[in-house]
């Protein structure tokens, strides 16, 4: 941004709202002071919240206009006499601004405030003390500010801004009147840019307004900076392929096919996709919030809230189930929770993208694809493809014809070792003694028999499931423990039914309990072979 924030700062400024009619989308704060200024009811202590670049400090200089123009106390500040000017440059006299990020210690409190709060106003009828970031107060200053703010005196008014309200000690809030700032709405931005281009002769497309708005995140200030830095990058006019080209965003047919692969379990497919971002050089946590907007968007259509603008991804598959959709969002949320701790954004993205095709977000087709087996097994039919959707099919865990080793996982793990062993010897060496226990759903497990292999495995872990993922042919997530392996209940393929909301209740009966020495149904055995898991409780359509 350093080349073009010259700019911005300029367009922003020239454009800060000098009266409450200008403000846009804060109705309550603004209609709030108003009437207060009206009817002479202004308390002496304000706390702005709310996110970045919304009206805080400009909403602060207004009252202080408000409170000091020479018209008098006013809900309508003139603009024009020395007072309204000189608030408006930050040169008042009695209007002090403090930015509390650069001035976080008691002295500057004393300074500022607790040594000039008694003098009389310089000029004006008020004296304002505007607090910008004061969360970044220090505990003593906090102390020093709530003594004033205890018994302040008359013709002082406090005006606290900031982005972190959590961080602003009760006992100073509380004797703040509280205002709520709120994000600006994207339709709101976008038509706020729309006029400000027009005015600065800017032009524009609608597309590329909208893109800049949806990508400010509810802030005028970024939207505004962004309108501007596209602007003077592109010279001419400023269409929505410069402006994705420009800001790195991320193409819709990008977001629809890594969507659209997750959704149908489509490694390949995605593996496609993730190259091409590479080649773009597309950044991960760009992908994924904007990935998670477009499907958020379709998720509030899906549950027949309208989203307030689609975002291109309506073209969504029948896979795109509210309850799929809503396993991704979460999905996505976490991974872009990893990024932020990861010196590997690339792995934390393959890792939170693969993951979504592993896990059993339709545990109802999974249900169905086991009956269908166990039904053609009984029948004396071979296992033939299931009848249960694709999607299903592609879940299936440890399929043996999935791994290009062959057979089980008994089998493909010492090509893993050895993979292993080619980057890290000491690696390979420890996993040459650990037993792996592959499970249908969640986790696979890695026993070791020694601490010291355990710890040495977990700081290999990417790398070993990286290895094993080639080997399988899919993606993997490794749970690495101490102990033999044995079987163990976590295994069970029903286990998360209940809260996946599998089956409606009363459509399938348990047909295990207290029946452990009935005979198991048969080809049950080689129904569990071939999906990989443990099957525990067998239940029957009722
Ligand atoms: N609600 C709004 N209406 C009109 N313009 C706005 C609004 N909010 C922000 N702006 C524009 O953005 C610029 C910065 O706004 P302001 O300094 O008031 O934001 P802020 O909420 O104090 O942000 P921060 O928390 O980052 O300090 C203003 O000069 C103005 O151009
Ligand atoms: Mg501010
Ligand atoms: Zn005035």
């Amino acid at each position: 941004m350093s080349g073009s924030q010259q700019p911005y700062v300029v367009l922003a400024r020239k454009y800060r709202p000098q009266g409450f009619a200008e403000v846009l989308g804060q109705p309550a704060v603004s209609v709030t002071l108003k009437n207060a200024l009206e009817q002479s009811k202004v308390h002496h202590a304000y706390l702005f919240t709310g996110p970045r670049g919304v009206g805080k400090t400009t909403m602060a200089r207004i009252l202080a206009k408000a409170l000091n123009c020479a018209k008098g106390v006013t809900s309508a500040p003139c603009g024009e006499c020395d007072s309204c000017r000189e608030i408006a440059l930050s040169g008042s006299l009695d209007v002090l601004e403090m930015d509390a990020a650069s001035h976080t210690g008691v002295d500057n409190i004393r300074q500022v405030i607790i040594d000039t709060v008694a003098l009389a106003p310089n000029r004006d009828r008020n004296k304002v003390f505007i607090i910008d970031e004061a969360h970044m107060l220090s505990t003593p200053a906090f102390n020093a500010l709530l003594k004033t703010l205890e018994e302040p005196p008359p013709h002082v008014v406090f005006i606290l801004a900031t982005t972190e309200s959590a961080k602003i000690p009760a006992t100073i809030a509380s004797r703040c009147q509280r205002f709520r700032f709120r994000p600006i709405a994207v339709e709101a931005l976008a038509e706020h840019l729309g006029a400000l281009a027009k005015k600065e002769g800017v032009v524009i497309e609608p597309a590329a307004l909208h893109l800049l708005a949806r990508s400010a995140e509810g802030s005028l200030r970024d939207a505004i900076s962004l309108l501007d830095q596209s602007h003077s990058t592109a010279g001419g006019k400023v269409t929505e392929a410069q402006v994705r080209e420009m800001f790195g965003f991320v193409s819709q047919e990008v977001l629809l096919g890594v969507a659209q692969a997750v959704l149908s379990r489509d490694t390949r497919g995605l593996a496609g996709w993730l190259q091409r971002i590479y080649a773009e050089g597309l950044e991960p946590a760009q992908l994924l919030r904007d990935l998670r907007a477009a499907l958020e968007a379709v998720y509030l259509g899906r549950l027949g809230v309208e989203a307030a603008e689609p975002l291109g991804l309506e073209s969504l598959g029948p896979e795109a189930t509210a309850e799929a959709l809503a396993f991704f969002l979460r999905r996505l949320n976490r991974t872009l929770e990893e990024l932020k701790s990861t010196d590997s954004p690339r792995l934390a993205l393959e890792l939170g993208l693969f993951g979504c095709l592993e896990s059993a977000f339709d545990l109802a087709a999974w249900s169905q694809r086991l009956e269908a087996l166990e039904r053609r097994l009984a029948g004396g039919l071979p296992p033939g493809p299931a009848s249960a959707p694709r999607s299903a099919a592609r879940v299936a865990a440890p399929q043996p014809s999935s791994a290009p080793a062959g057979g089980a996982p008994s089998d493909l793990w010492p090509s893993v070792v050895e993979a292993v062993r080619q980057e890290k010897i000491s690696l390979g060496a420890v996993l040459e003694h650990a037993r792996l226990v592959p499970s249908a759903q969640g986790p696979w497990k890695l026993f070791f028999q020694k601490n010291f292999d355990l710890d040495t495995a977990k700081h290999g872990q990417a790398l070993i499931e990286a290895k094993l993922a080639t080997v399988v042919g899919k993606p993997v997530t490794l749970s690495l423990e101490l102990g033999e392996g044995a079987p163990q209940d976590s295994d069970i393929v029903d286990a998360q039914a209940p809260e996946l909301g599998a089956a409606p209740p009363g459509a399938w009966k348990d047909v295990t309990e207290g029946a452990p020495a009935a005979a198991p149904p048969p080809g049950l055995a080689k129904a569990q072979k071939i999906l990989g898991g443990k099957v525990k409780i067998i239940k029957k359509p009722s």
